[in-house]
């Protein structure tokens, strides 16, 4: 198990620990087409945690059958998740738009590469996301 802190508001560090999930992969041997998958999910979540739920930690960890990332944070919680998995949908401010970043894709795109996602949340008390990819039987 790996598990890195998010700090809010450090967008130097943006990227930094899904960075590092990607590299802990390629050293176990995981294929690169689950590497990519888990990447994107690992980028995605870090990113909301931090752009939206004001930091928080990421983890990963790698089981036999698959591999399991999870995103928590203490923000505002989302109110209406199914219309935040729309694509498009944002709330992000148009300061951070001008940083390149609120798409509005990062949720359907982890849902994409994801084999199961599941999104807890509650109003002002924070959100986890776990997402999780399943290893194809050899
Ligand atoms: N961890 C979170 N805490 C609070 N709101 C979130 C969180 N993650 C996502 N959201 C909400 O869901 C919306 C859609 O997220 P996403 O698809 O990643 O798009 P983007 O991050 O580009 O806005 C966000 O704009 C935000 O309103
Ligand atoms: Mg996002």
């Amino acid at each position: 198990m790996e598990e890195y802190a998010i700090l809010a508001g450090d967008f130097s560090a943006i990227g930094e620990a899904s960075t590092k999930f990607k590299a802990t992969l390629k050293m176990l041997g995981i294929p690169s087409d689950l590497v990519r998958r888990a990447s994107v999910i690992a980028y995605e979540a870090e990113m909301n945690a931090l752009i939206h739920g004001g930091g928080g930690v990421l983890r990963m960890t790698v089981y036999d059958d698959r591999l399991e990332i999870v995103a928590r944070d203490e923000g505002p919680g989302i109110p209406d998740v199914s219309l935040a998995m729309q694509e498009g949908y944002s709330t992000a401010t148009d300061e951070i738009r001008e940083l390149g970043f609120g798409a509005g894709m990062g949720l359907p795109n982890i849902d994409r590469n994801a084999d199961s996602l599941l999104i807890e949340t509650e109003i002002d008390k924070g959100t986890t996301l776990l997402a999780t990819v399943i290893f194809p039987s050899p």
